[in-house]
């Protein structure tokens, strides 16, 4: 038999974040391209974990998740932003937040559907539209301030218009959506059926006393919206891959028919570890000042090299724009700092369709002081080769 299969995704590789920390490993590159922490979870949360396994919690959690863990998120919710979501019916714990995602657009989407995507964006999105037969509409925001545009997207609205996708803090550029976003987007959805679907894994990392904006925040925005989050962001576990979705029980109702037949339920002790471990506020309250105090500090040592910042306001990404060193195309100069400088980056061109290129970097910093020290030592040697 010969084996040819076309499969849904005829067009897609590895993605680049595989692809560079691949590269990374083969040349022993510290790796800021990933964006995962490289210190250790705080104690106390593994030996919460530790002790629910103990205690016997090795089964299959509740469909929705343990309810303890979703009514300590309804707390959060009400704390954060105001607004009461019932833990009954309008939370889903999942195994991360891209499978939140997933998840969402599958429950929705039907061939011919059309995703309202701001680029760049992360790589997810546009995979999880096309294998559903949905049609991605891209819209690339302009570099250097990448501010979505509304005049852009009323035109962009179609009747085959199904979901417009957001995220804020955005991940790569750092960007955080405002009131006067919302207030536009709302303008642009109101009396239609567009559905929302709010990425908002960075949604305690804002930095300079800026407010998150959450979705949550709007009843009649929520109404027409999922939101998802991610406990690996917050508590530096993303090989943990849990995290929980939040919408509104008509599209909840739905959100689960897949989630049953999917994988059913996130894992359980994790979700004990958690229910305990939210209550402790400050561990969420403080990651902006955690956060931006590591961002500052690798602006402050990358002021050494020729690397120019570009305004970021959150995520722990910082991207640095290197035309003063180079004409290399962004793919083309991220190997080259990864197999030459032994520091692995993302090239920004990798988060568009069309490999937009601005002579722009993705670099993580949510690491180590002395990774970082290292890493910026390292590119300091290459610009003087
Ligand atoms: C914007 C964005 N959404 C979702 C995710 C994935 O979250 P999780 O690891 O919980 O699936 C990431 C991880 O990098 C991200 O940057």
């Amino acid at each position: 038999m010969k084996h040819v299969l076309s499969g849904k995704l005829p067009e897609t590789g590895v993605s680049i974040f595989t692809e560079m920390s691949l590269l990374a490993a083969r040349h022993k590159a510290i790796n800021l391209g990933q964006g995962s922490p490289d210190f250790n979870v705080n104690e106390d949360l593994i030996d919460l974990v530790a002790k629910a396994m103990k205690d016997g919690h090795n089964q299959y959690a509740n469909r929705n998740g343990l309810l303890a863990l979703r009514e300590e998120i309804a707390l959060k919710v009400a704390l954060l932003y105001k607004s009461e979501i019932n833990p009954l019916t309008e939370i889903v714990i999942t195994p991360g937040a891209t499978y939140g995602i997933y998840t969402a657009l599958t429950t929705v989407l039907k061939p011919g559907d059309e995703v309202i995507v701001f680029e760049p964006a992360y790589d997810s999105y546009v995979p999880n539209i096309l294998v559903n037969g949905a049609i991605p509409v891209l819209i690339q925001l302009e570099y250097p301030d990448y501010k979505i545009d509304w005049n852009v997207v009323k035109q962009k609205i179609t009747p085959a218009t199904k979901v417009i996708m957001l995220n804020s803090p955005n991940n790569p550029t750092g960007r955080v959506l405002d009131e006067t976003d919302f207030q536009q987007l709302r303008e642009i959805v109101e009396g239609t059926e567009i559905l929302i679907l709010s990425d908002e894994v960075y949604e305690h990392i804002v930095f300079e006393g800026i407010q998150h904006e959450s979705i949550l925040k709007f009843p009649d925005l929520f109404e027409r919206s999922f939101s998802v989050f991610s406990f690996g962001k917050v508590f530096h576990c993303t090989g943990w891959k849990i995290g929980y979705c939040i919408a509104p029980d008509w599209l909840m109702k739905e959100f689960l028919k897949v989630h049953q037949y999917n994988c059913f339920c996130a894992n359980t002790p994790m979700q004990f570890a958690f229910a305990a471990f939210l209550r402790h506020k400050n561990e969420y309250l403080n990651l902006g000042n955690f956060f931006q105090a590591k961002g500052d500090y690798f602006k402050s040592i990358m002021e050494a090299t020729q690397f120019k910042p570009l305004p970021s306001c959150g995520s722990y990404f910082q991207l640095y724009s290197y035309s003063d060193i180079s004409d290399d195309p962004e793919l083309v100069f991220a190997k080259k700092l990864t197999e030459q400088a032994k520091v692995a980056v993302i090239p920004v061109s990798a988060f568009y369709q069309n490999e937009k290129n601005n002579q722009v970097l993705r670099f993580c910093f949510a690491k180590k002081e002395s990774t970082l020290e290292e890493a910026v030592k390292r590119l300091i040697d290459f610009q003087n080769i």
